[in-house]
């Protein structure tokens, strides 16, 4: 194993990750890291069969100080995982301070992956508009395990001159018979906008639009995709700086969708934006199509530079994926919803007809809720301190301590029909109208049994739900190929 790779990795010794496995808030049913730090779901795909999920990783330090590699599951099945090899361990010149997020594309049975080395160069600089490196880097793959060489696809002169550094997190996608690549960027003037490159080879990129929105957006749009649903084109993306307009962008940082003329060989402006999921933890989702043809996606059920406090980095781990949710479009609006196969961890089933005032426990926190409210306006009483309350036009979703400073969030909603709430050790997943709308959090209320009342009568079907089986990754050798 070489130098890098070995520092990479000695942080995962197994007393390490013995601690993160007795921590109580660990998930059962969520994808998070071994021990350390998540952030990014990456490379995301289906290949020979087999679904590939990478991340950001730092092993080394649940705070995420240190440099990102991607660190790697597989499964066949979403509810069994092997955990494989990290991948693109931080190592050369470009990609020095971290090997940052990217994606993969399927291309003549090799599996291509495409991520942002990050670098700062010593010496005094902003690192916003001097002195950062952000390159397109590439590898491939013929089996998803072992990779090439990373190779520069892309270098800071290669972009337009307003840019600042900052332009980052390729995705790539085939698209009207060549491959477009988008990239998040942000301005030397401070403006979140997406680049678009173009390729016949996947290797040579030229320059081919600049999708900008119809006013100010943001300072800098992160983690960029291109989504074809039903013939029609969407740009999602991250925006940071955007300010809170009444019960829109209450996040710190935004996610969600524009939608986008079909063209993408020339400039277009973009607008309005509409959010994917309103929660206090959700973050740089990202999509792909598995080979049945769906549409799923992953996102980091975390979210940069909040002041939240996180119980689980004295137990050295934090952050998780959500649940693989499925994108459909219902008129003019993106729906998710966990996929299918998330049924298959139900064990036993529970149908209450829930009377009004009366405080229910029908079983272990690690469930899911299906609810169907019988009037018009309610409030939910949820675990240890969440309320959740319709007045028949703002659905509200309030944490007391159990959400360690993350208060209330809501959504305008026309009417609620259903709310279907997938409920782990340390989070909730809630979906109302069976995906029209999302709102993820983390919460910690050291909580076994859940309790469920109402102030009006509703149904409720819960399911306990078994948990992930994930094996521990065996083999230690250097999965880049020589
Ligand atoms: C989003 C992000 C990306 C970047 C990565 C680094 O959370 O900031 O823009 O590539 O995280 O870990």
């Amino acid at each position: 194993m070489n130098q890098v790779r070995q520092e990479f990795t000695t942080p995962q010794t197994q007393e390490n990750r013995d601690q993160v496995k007795a921590d109580p808030n660990r998930l059962a049913y969520h994808l998070m890291p071994p021990v350390g730090w998540l952030n990014d779901p990456n490379g995301l795909c289906q290949f020979n069969g087999t679904y590939h999920i990478f991340y950001q990783y730092t092993p080394g330090n649940p705070t995420g100080a240190d440099h990102r590699g991607w660190g790697h599951y597989t499964t066949k099945d979403f509810i069994h995982y092997q955990e494989e090899n990290d991948t693109f361990v931080p190592d050369q010149f470009g990609d020095h301070r971290g090997s940052y997020s990217g994606s993969a594309l399927i291309h003549d049975g090799v599996m291509h992956l495409f991520y942002t080395g990050n670098n700062k160069l010593e010496g005094d600089y902003d690192y916003i508009n001097e002195g950062r490196i952000h390159w397109v880097m590439h590898s491939s793959s013929k089996d998803g395990l072992h990779f090439t060489p990373k190779e520069v696809l892309l270098e800071n002169k290669d972009y337009p001159q307003n840019l600042s550094c900052h332009v980052r997190d390729p995705k790539v996608i085939p698209y009207n018979n060549s491959f477009y690549m988008v990239l998040g960027a942000r301005t030397k003037d401070s403006c979140g906008q997406a680049e678009i490159f173009k390729s016949s080879n996947l290797h040579d990129w030229t320059h081919a639009s600049t999708i900008t929105p119809t006013t100010r957006f943001g300072y800098m749009w992160e983690c960029p995709d291109l989504i074809e649903l039903d013939g029609r084109l969407f740009l999602f993306t991250c925006p940071q700086g955007v300010d809170q307009e009444g019960y829109n962008y209450e996040a710190k940082y935004q996610n969600g969708y524009f939608e986008l003329d079909r063209n993408l060989d020339a400039d277009q402006q973009v607008g309005p934006f509409h959010e994917q999921d309103h929660g206090f933890d959700f973050y740089a989702p990202q999509s792909f199509i598995d080979q049945s043809g769906r549409r799923i996606s992953i996102g980091w059920m975390g979210i940069p530079d909040v002041d939240y406090t996180k119980p689980t980095i004295q137990q050295n781990w934090q952050h998780a994926l959500t649940l693989p949710r499925l994108l459909t479009l219902n008129e003019n609006k993106i729906y998710q919803y966990p996929i299918v196969e998330i049924e298959n961890l139900r064990n036993t089933h529970t149908h209450i007809d829930v009377q009004e005032n009366t405080v229910y426990t029908p079983g272990s926190i690690v469930c899911e809720l299906q609810i169907k409210p019988l009037s018009s306006t309610w409030t939910i009483h949820l675990r240890k301190d969440c309320t959740l309350s319709y007045d028949g036009k703002l659905f509200t979703f309030t944490l007391g301590a159990s959400g360690y400073g993350r208060g209330s969030h809501h959504i305008e909603v026309d009417a609620i029909d259903s709310l279907s709430i997938w409920s782990d050790t340390s989070s909730l997943e809630i979906f109302i109208n069976k995906g029209e709308y999302a709102l993820t959090t983390q919460l910690f209320d050291d909580e076994k049994e859940l309790h469920f009342s109402s102030d009006q009568a509703m149904d409720l079907d819960f399911y306990s739900y078994n948990h992930f089986e994930i094996c521990e990754k065996i083999e230690k050798e250097d999965p880049t190929l020589a």
